[in-house]
């Protein structure tokens, strides 16, 4: 009797705290909600490679890397002009084994080159077998070598890809007035728009390399390129199975029925943890709102591992993003983009703008691709989980084009520019030699590349299952494939057999 009453009184207190607690727990969330600034964040396109250092390279020493400068000519192709320009470029010369030993040289693109690149990685291990010195060159215009203090569409004019070959070549050139590097082979390694350089280098100046390898080459320009999001869909599949894919179906599908009520709007702000409201009639506004979507899932399958995009999948499936399907996608954007726990993203398309107005690698290459590539990864039509985001069309991207550079930047002067790449360069049959053409299999860039056949007798192709962007470029993970690490050792013999010639 005794105890059954104190148990009644026991529990009373219990419920009481427990009510206490959480009266004060939501006045404190509150509270806390107004202290505590959201941190609002824009999202990037993945339409330019930021080629960082894997992340296992932080503990890298900085010894044996050095920065150096180069003048360069301005215009390779105007005689009348004699101004120079000074190109950062990178170098370590631990392995060289003096005169006459080859230089590999890592060809840098739309980024900022960073010299952990020159201490770990599969053309450092070349230069190791091969006594090599290795160079790492900086594109004019990125990184340190941004050329002029402002970036007005007038100084953009030195910024395509003839005048970058024609850079690399006149770096050879003069390295070469060394002595003792007069009778050196040099060896080209690229990634992403850097592999188009090399491959399309060793074409243009074959009497300047021995051999390019060319790492994730996206080699035809194209402009509405919805086969990108075709293969970030076919990579989820492939690694997560059709539950993962039926998981992002519903987030996604859910997304854009909520998008047609007042109500349902109101969820989405919250699920993906907008800022603002989206202004809903604006068809630019919603096709950021879209990349935030589409970005983040082409920025996981970039990136991508074996084994990683699984985990998403595994997360997708035990609910931890969130509980409804569409939270889940608001959830994955944020732990995928490493958004803070009060950041919120800003979408509008004046903040996209934005992004790529400054004086930043972003918006050097988002000229690049108004003027040449066009790689603009629009919705599919094609039965994809992204095939509704229909905002993400090509006068989407162009517009940017118009409103950020110039108003002549319309959709046919991008489909002209884009013509004139593959025109000058050959497209998918670049007819090159002696150039290594690999690709990732769920790699979304390799479909502007060849990877189904080899590009000639001497420029073999190898396209490896589970691999995305530039694997081989990197050093060996635990989590990679034999087929990966099988195909680095194949470059690796190549480039020693043109080096033993
Ligand atoms: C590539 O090499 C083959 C065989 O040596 C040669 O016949 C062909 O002309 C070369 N092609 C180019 C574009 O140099």
């Amino acid at each position: 009797m005794v105890n059954v009453f104190n148990n009644y009184l026991l529990e009373t207190e219990i419920k009481m705290r427990v009510l206490l607690l959480l009266l004060l727990s939501l006045f404190a969330a509150s509270w806390a909600e107004e202290q505590v600034a959201r941190e609002p964040r824009v999202v990037e396109m993945t339409i330019g490679v930021d080629m960082k250092p894997p992340e296992e390279w932080d503990s890298l020493p900085t010894r044996n890397v050095f920065t150096s400068w180069m003048p360069i000519p301005l215009d390779h192709f105007d005689p009348h002009n004699s101004i120079t320009f000074n190109m950062k470029f990178m170098f370590n010369e631990e392995f060289f084994g003096g005169d006459g030993s080859p230089i590999f040289i890592l060809v840098g693109g739309e980024w900022d080159i960073n010299y952990r690149w020159l201490l770990a990685g599969n053309m450092y291990e070349m230069a190791r077998e091969n006594k090599g010195y290795q160079i790492y060159t900086e594109h004019r215009y990125y990184g340190e070598t941004k050329i002029f203090d402002e970036f007005t569409t007038e100084n953009l004019r030195f910024l395509n890809i003839d005048q970058a070959l024609a850079d690399l070549a006149y770096f050879i050139v003069e390295m070469k007035k060394q002595a003792r590097f007069a009778n050196s082979k040099v060896i080209l390694y690229g990634g992403s728009y850097a592999a188009n350089m090399v491959m399309w280098f060793k074409k243009r100046y074959p009497h300047l390399v021995v051999g390019s390898v060319a790492s994730s080459g996206p080699i035809l320009a194209k402009v509405d390129y919805t086969e990108y999001l075709e293969v970030v869909h076919e990579a989820f599949l492939l690694e997560g199975g059709e539950q993962c894919i039926s998981h992002i179906r519903r987030g996604i599908d859910d997304t854009l029925a909520a998008l047609r009520t007042e109500s349902g709007r109101r969820m989405v702000e919250q699920a993906y943890r907008l800022c603002d409201p989206l202004n809903y009639d604006n068809v630019f506004d919603m096709g950021y709102f879209a990349g935030l979507i589409t970005w983040s899932f082409s920025g996981a399958v970039q990136r991508a591992r074996p084994g990683t995009l699984l985990d998403a999948c595994n997360h997708f499936q035990a609910g931890t993003f969130g509980s409804t399907p569409m939270e889940q996608i608001g959830g994955f954007i944020a732990a995928i983009q490493g958004l803070s726990g009060n950041g919120c993203w800003v979408i509008t398309y004046e903040a996209l703008l934005n992004a790529y107005s400054g004086r930043t690698n972003s918006r050097a290459w988002y000229y690049q691709t108004c003027t040449e590539y066009g790689f603009f990864q629009t919705a599919p039509r094609s039965g994809t989980v992204f095939d509704g985001l229909k905002w993400l069309d090509v006068d989407f991207y162009t517009d940017i084009c118009l409103k950020n550079f110039d108003s002549r930047f319309n959709k046919d002067f991008i489909l002209a520019a884009a013509d004139r790449v593959n025109l000058v360069f050959g497209g998918l049959g670049p007819e090159v030699n002696n150039t290594i053409n690999i690709h990732g299999y769920i790699d979304p860039w390799r479909a502007l590349g060849v990877y189904k056949e080899d590009i000639s007798e001497t420029s073999p192709t190898f396209t490896v299952n589970r691999a995305s962007h530039c694997f081989d470029m990197q050093a060996w993970l635990r989590t990679d494939t034999i087929q990966m690490t099988a195909v680095q050792q194949r470059a690796r013999r190549i480039v020693a057999s043109w080096l033993s010639q």
